[in-house]
């Protein structure tokens, strides 16, 4: 059975849902799914832009064959070279062998590395700013590139005002036949997972971020059609705000993320010790995560939400409690920047995660310690609450600006 939505006179929303994969790139854990959004233009010329994840290849061929209505395909737009997107480019040649794929060089360049059907004669070579008409309707190619991959393309329609966004804005979690912004509960049911997305997708490619923004900012942007997660029609501000927001690495909250690697729980007795000394300052909304618990992709998130972070870990092998390691690393590599730091580390005989906490914030770019770093021996024992009060009072003044 086909499942589509009009989404404006003649353009079309022909994606699907897969509910079933448990990793998003193999990597990140889905709770609820994720959404694979493709979109079909039905004008004097036809055209699709951009397909979706085999992983539901036969929802995706039925929809197109619905809205068809045994017409040709003339334009195969690709915004974005990724296998969930690209997935399903050589079955729709195989359908309509005269169809104009439409890329630029690097686009073309991938698809002959991820596959091996000869596009040559079907190439429509196009780059920034390049127009295609297809009736009323009228595509603008923008190029942008690391958004986050280096072929990846936006298209402005510019009768309607729609952006065609690639990966950008959008988000985990699949739709549920209320494809808008305005029919679901946006911010309940979608933005944790769209920060999550953005953090750990996109969050290492800030600059090339606010470089689409510089190109984008004079259009008159009606409509967001992004390739997971609902299509602004509403609130298009919220989201356009939250990706400058993210883009710039700028905290969204004053708040404290408390994140700590244990073994036999003494570094957690002591990051819960100091969440209730915070909660006794007055800070609100304070997260508490265990590394070894929780995906650091959840972790993540909260780093780019939240001004204030404390990591606390234990030596382990001489050297830094993995679960931590691995954090601080992805931190790093997503160039993670301007938060407030404390550092608390734990050790019994030999001391190093402390040091190695302190080396891998200090490769971080702009971020500040706050409080008095300490480095307690196996547990810390109520006659040195008074380093637990200090550190307290200090995230609590700057959390709170006291
Ligand atoms: Fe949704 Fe970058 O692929």
């Amino acid at each position: 059975m086909y499942s589509v939505r009009e989404i404006s006179p003649q353009i079309y929303w022909i994606g699907g849902n897969d509910r079933r994969l448990e990793l998003f790139e193999n990597l990140f854990p889905l709770t609820n799914g994720v959404s694979y959004n493709s979109y079909l233009i039905l004008d004097e010329k036809t055209a699709i832009v951009d397909t979706v994840d085999d992983a539901i290849t036969d929802q995706y061929l039925e929809n197109i064959e619905h809205l068809m209505q045994g017409r040709e395909l003339d334009y195969l737009i690709i915004n974005h070279m990724e296998p969930d997107h690209c997935g399903n480019i050589e079955n729709i040649i195989r359908r309509y062998p005269n169809v104009k794929v439409v890329g630029n060089n690097k686009s073309f360049q991938l698809f002959g590395q991820f596959y091996n059907m000869d596009i040559t004669k079907n190439q429509m070579l196009v780059g920034e700013g390049d127009e295609l008409s297809l009736g009323k309707h009228n595509l603008k190619f923008i190029c942008a590139p690391m958004v986050h991959w280096p072929e990846v393309m936006m298209n402005f329609e510019t009768t309607t005002g729609i952006l065609f966004s690639a990966d950008a804005f959008g988000t985990f979690g699949a739709l549920t036949g209320n494809i808008f912004d305005d029919e679901v509960d946006y911010k309940g049911l979608y933005l944790e997972e769209a920060r999550r997305y953005y953090a750990n997708i996109v969050g290492k490619f800030g600059a090339q971020v606010q470089s689409v923004f510089k190109k984008i900012g004079s259009y008159d942007i009606k409509m967001i059609c992004s390739l997971h997660g609902p299509i602004f029609r509403k609130d298009l501000k919220l989201i356009l705000d939250l990706y400058d927001k993210w883009s710039r690495y700028e905290a969204e909250k004053e708040g404290v993320v408390i994140f700590y690697g244990t073994m036999y729980g003494n570094t957690a007795n002591t990051a819960d010790a100091l969440a209730n000394k915070l909660a006794d300052r007055g800070v609100q909304d304070i997260r508490v995560y265990d590394v070894s618990k929780t995906h650091p992709s959840y972790i993540i998130s909260d780093i780019w939400k939240y001004s204030h972070l404390v990591a606390a870990a234990p030596t382990y092998n001489m050297g830094l409690y993995y679960p931590m390691d691995n954090l601080l690393h992805e931190m790093i590599a997503l160039g993670v920047k301007n938060r407030k730091v404390s550092i608390i580390g734990n050790h019994s005989w030999a001391s190093a995660a402390n040091k190695l906490m302190t080396e891998r914030f200090a490769s971080m770019k702009n971020m500040e310690i706050i409080g008095n770093t300490f480095d307690m021996k196996s547990r810390l024992k109520d006659n040195q609450e008074n380093m637990l009060d200090e550190l307290a009072d200090a995230i609590a003044a700057s959390v709170l600006k006291k």
